[in-house]
């Protein structure tokens, strides 16, 4: 494969790296994406229904019950290789920079640190009203179609929401400033995973295709590239990461 022989070189004088990760990354692993068809979260679910303040204000129980479930499930499922390889990537440049979309904490138990949460966290729970933070205490424990009303914050009694980013909700700003600043400072990017489809995360890779970065997309959907330093490596992320190394 000419186009890995080119990638491989890249990384090899690399100066600094940024993989960006999309749920693509953790699909191996058994978390579902939210776009693939058939298995898809909202090809199932209605996200104006689920990931909006609107539709927290108006069945809070409804959509704390669905993070729920989705915390839940990730507590049963583990690292794959594509989070391992990602890992030892980062042992291997001189400067490196993690950014993801996932709101699971799979790079971090494969053994990433300084991860980049753009969309935030399904384990940074905290008060709808007054933003404190809240501690869980116990595992979930019930399925998809389960309703469960929320904690209630102990400063003011308000609901505790997901710290996940909804639409319509502005990106954490460090993590956001961080971010594009290391795609537009970067010599090499790694788009894994990822639709492009939300914005203004899906920016990071257009910005350091425009600041002449070499990036490479891994997807098993052929992604367009329109540059001669565009990469589509066509497969999924836990066979195709590990070739890198
Ligand atoms: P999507 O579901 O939109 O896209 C997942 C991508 O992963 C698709 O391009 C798939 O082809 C690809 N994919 C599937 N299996 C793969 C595998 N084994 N290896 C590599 N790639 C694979 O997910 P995101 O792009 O992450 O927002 O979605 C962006 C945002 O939309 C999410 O962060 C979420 C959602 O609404 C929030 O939670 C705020």
């Amino acid at each position: 494969m000419r186009n890995l022989e080119d990638i491989k070189q890249a990384l090899a004088n690399t100066q600094h790296l940024v993989v960006f990760t999309g749920a693509g990354v953790s699909a191996e692993s058994g978390v579902p994406t939210f776009r693939d068809a058939l298995t898809g979260l909202w090809e199932n679910f209605d996200p104006e229904a689920l990931a909006t303040p609107e539709a927290f204000e108006q069945d809070p129980a409804f959509v704390w019950g669905w993070y729920e479930w989705r915390r839940k499930l990730l507590l049963k499922v583990q690292p794959n290789p594509a989070h391992l390889a990602i890992v030892e990537l980062a042992k291997r440049v001189p400067k490196f920079t993690l950014i993801t979309q996932n709101v699971d904490d799979l790079h971090e138990r494969a053994g990433s640190t300084d991860v980049l949460h753009l969309h935030g966290s399904l384990f940074t729970p905290r008060c709808f009203d007054c933003g404190n933070a809240y501690q869980f205490t116990a595992a979930p424990q019930h399925s998809v179609e389960q309703a469960i009303t929320p904690p209630q914050c102990v400063s003011c009694s308000g609901y505790i929401r997901p710290g996940v980013v909804w639409f319509g909700e502005s990106l954490p700003e460090a993590e956001f400033k961080t971010a594009f600043e290391a795609a537009q400072s970067c010599d090499l990017l790694l788009s894994i995973g990822t639709s492009g489809a939300v914005y203004p995360a899906a920016q990071i890779p257009e910005i350091a295709v425009r600041n002449n970065a070499t990036v490479v997309h891994v997807n098993p959907q052929k992604i367009p590239t329109t540059l001669k330093k565009e990469y589509s490596l066509q497969g999924a992320a836990g066979e195709i990461l590990p070739l890198l190394l």
